[in-house]
């Protein structure tokens, strides 16, 4: 397989955007150019249009393909009737043509909405994954030849994040982790929390890794505003947490983790060419 080059980012939050951060992370792209460029939700503070069409202004100028997901902020946060009753409508206005990325060679792709706009419980921001969610994920992501990048993109961390400063409390997560793992999901990517990690699911084979990127907003939950560059070649990932120093990016974190072995290709057993006595026996016989 070639190597592949993402730039993940999310939680932008545009209404409440780092501006210095966010400008910078457009440059980055101009200097380090990617093969996609995956945002994975809460790109507006407030579901409001203007914070949409600043999000879309941005999205446009950046020089890459573009993928996004919706994140638990892009619904209209505080008209409860709305986002009960159309939470999408604007999300889909504004980045609906977004949701699905240009053909990549060597990426299989799925993006899933973990958001919902009400819930049955209190905390109506955390997550939830159906089972048919999950069985059309697999379904799009199970294809392209051996050594693709099978990647699925959702707001909320499917499985609880060591040491991480919230939880995504998502109903019906780890029983899709665990589904993922299975159909050999290399990468699951996620925001919500506002920290950057690496860490592998708990399940199968423990090669399908959860990847968290951290914010480009000012809402800081103890890690300065970052993205992720992820490198994906034949035998491994590595992720790179850019952190914004005020003036410039700066590698904060790596991870590099093993990707699955490809299985050995198919042994064909020599045949010995036939002895001069078998030639003769078979013909008197
Ligand atoms: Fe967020
Ligand atoms: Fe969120």
């Amino acid at each position: 397989m070639r190597p592949l080059r993402l730039f993940h980012a999310s939680d932008i939050h545009f209404g409440g955007e780092n501006e210095a951060a966010v400008a910078g992370a457009a440059r980055w792209l101009v200097d380090n150019p990617v093969d996609l460029a995956i945002i994975s939700g809460d790109l507006t503070r407030e579901g409001m249009p203007k914070e949409f069409a600043a999000a879309r202004a941005w999205l446009d100028a950046l020089p890459v393909p573009v993928v996004v997901t919706a994140g638990n902020h892009d619904v209209p946060y505080f008209n409860i009737p709305y986002r009960a009753l159309m939470p999408w409508t604007r999300f889909k206005r504004w980045l609906g043509h977004l949701v699905t990325p240009p053909p990549v060679e060597g990426l299989a792709y799925a993006g899933v909405n973990t958001a919902r706009g009400v819930q049955p419980r209190a905390n109506w921001s955390k997550g939830q994954i159906s089972r048919a969610q999950v069985r059309r994920a697999i379904a799009r992501i199970s294809t392209g030849p051996e050594g693709t990048l099978r990647l699925v993109t959702c707001h909320h961390p499917l499985v609880e994040v060591l040491g991480g400063p919230m939880t995504g409390n998502v109903w019906g997560g780890a029983g899709a982790a665990e589904a993922f793992t299975a159909s050999k999901v290399d990468l699951v990517l996620t925001g919500h929390i506002h920290t950057p990690f690496v860490q592998p699911y708990p399940f199968g084979d423990g090669r399908t890794y959860a990847v968290g990127a951290g914010t480009l907003s000012i809402r800081e939950r103890g890690v300065a505003p970052s993205f992720n560059a992820i490198d994906i070649e034949a035998g491994s990932v590595t992720v790179t947490a850019q952190q914004w120093t005020g003036t410039r990016y700066e590698p904060y974190r790596t991870w590099q983790v093993d990707r699955r072995t490809p299985p050995p290709p198919e042994r064909v057993e020599a045949v010995p060419p036939p002895q001069i006595d078998d030639v003769l026996i078979g013909a008197d016989g």
